[in-house]
């Protein structure tokens, strides 16, 4: 018996198998209902008392290598980096963490979505833009200070190029090439001269939203307002419209959203006030229309910007702005979850 085991014990180590069913073959051959390994154990009774406890041991040291050497031969199947001598060499050395998208990224997403399924359709346009496109077309007047150096970059001084404050410049770019109907979203990188704080940057991203056709009226922009913000900020969020100005928009306004930290209770983060400004909004000047060759008679439409570092601010309560332009990776790794 003790030679049999020893026997066994030797074959064992050196299974080798071509395929799954050659293994099952060996696992038939050496621990199936006939197996030699069974039929051993099934002669154990037969075995001297004295010897028993040996033999016992033996057996069963003999069995579990069998069992091993034969799932170690089907993993090697199911893996085949195990498969073979040969290393994978393909096998990167140690486990990467894929990347995040950029926070901005994710909130100027979620903001084109939302308007996308009220049917409007992206629109983008030049970040170096003109005079027209950025100010004289959308009504802003000759000495609007806006133009001043202290707020727009100019590429050339004497030259009519300049890098666009705010992304209404799309507006004028798509209406001077399309007829109504018009709905778009325009989301896009800005630029403006102002000293870099937690609070500014020097660049910064916005969406504007465009809606002309006949008979738009101010209802038709607050139902959107409305929709937008409880997609964005919960199904709870109440919006008010505070009287403004824009040179582009009439009537103009600017809308707050019920504070999405203490749910319009007063809290720090909205100043006490309940409410915490998120966008600006107004009925296009029929000037602006006529500027890009719309009948401002038949058509009408409303137009929103906003600034997407603000709805991400609000989002992520992220306070310092600095923050999304660093490229910090502690930072963005911290928006795995919501990619
Ligand atoms: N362009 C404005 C800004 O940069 C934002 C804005 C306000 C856009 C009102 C609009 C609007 O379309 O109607 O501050």
């Amino acid at each position: 018996m003790i030679n049999k085991i020893n026997a066994l014990l030797a074959e064992i180590t050196h299974l080798h198998a071509g395929n799954s069913e050659e293994i099952e073959a060996l696992r038939i051959k050496y621990l199936g209902k006939k197996g030699e390994i069974t039929q051993l154990m099934n002669d154990f009774r037969l075995v001297a008392p004295e010897e028993k406890r040996v033999i016992g041991k033996m057996l069963n040291e003999l069995k579990e290598k069998a069992r091993l050497q034969i799932n170690l031969l089907k993993e090697s199947f199911d893996n085949p980096d195990v498969a073979g001598d040969a290393p994978d060499l393909t096998r990167t050395a140690y486990p990467y963490r894929t990347g995040t998208r950029h926070p901005l990224s994710i909130v100027r997403k979620e903001i084109c979505d939302i308007f996308a399924r009220l049917g409007f359709s992206i629109a983008e346009g030049p970040e170096i833009e003109d005079d027209w496109h950025v100010f004289s077309s959308l009504n802003f007047a000759e000495d609007h200070p806006a133009r001043d150096m202290q707020d727009t970059f100019f590429v050339k001084q004497g030259k009519d190029l300049l890098l666009r404050t705010h992304t209404s410049s799309v507006q004028t770019r798509v209406m001077e090439k399309t007829q109504p109907p018009i709905r778009i979203i325009c989301p896009g990188r800005v630029y403006r001269n102002e000293a870099i704080s937690y609070r500014a940057h020097c660049f910064f991203h916005q969406v504007e939203a465009l809606y002309v056709d006949k008979n738009v009226s101010f209802a038709d922009l607050q139902q959107a307002l409305l929709f937008f913000a409880r997609e964005m900020f919960g199904a709870g969020t109440e919006i008010r419209l505070r009287p403004s100005f824009f040179p582009f928009t009439e009537p103009s306004a600017e809308m707050d959203i019920s504070c999405n930290l203490c749910g319009g209770k007063g809290c720090p983060f909205c100043k006490h006030t309940g409410w915490v400004e998120i966008l600006g909004c107004g009925m296009v000047d029929p000037n602006v229309l006529e500027n890009c060759g719309i009948d401002g008679k038949t058509y009408s439409g409303y137009a929103l910007g906003m600034g997407i570092e603000r709805i991400a601010n609000l989002k992520y309560h992220v306070k310092d702005l600095r923050l999304f332009s660093e490229n910090d990776i502690r930072f963005l790794r911290e928006f795995e979850s919501a990619t």
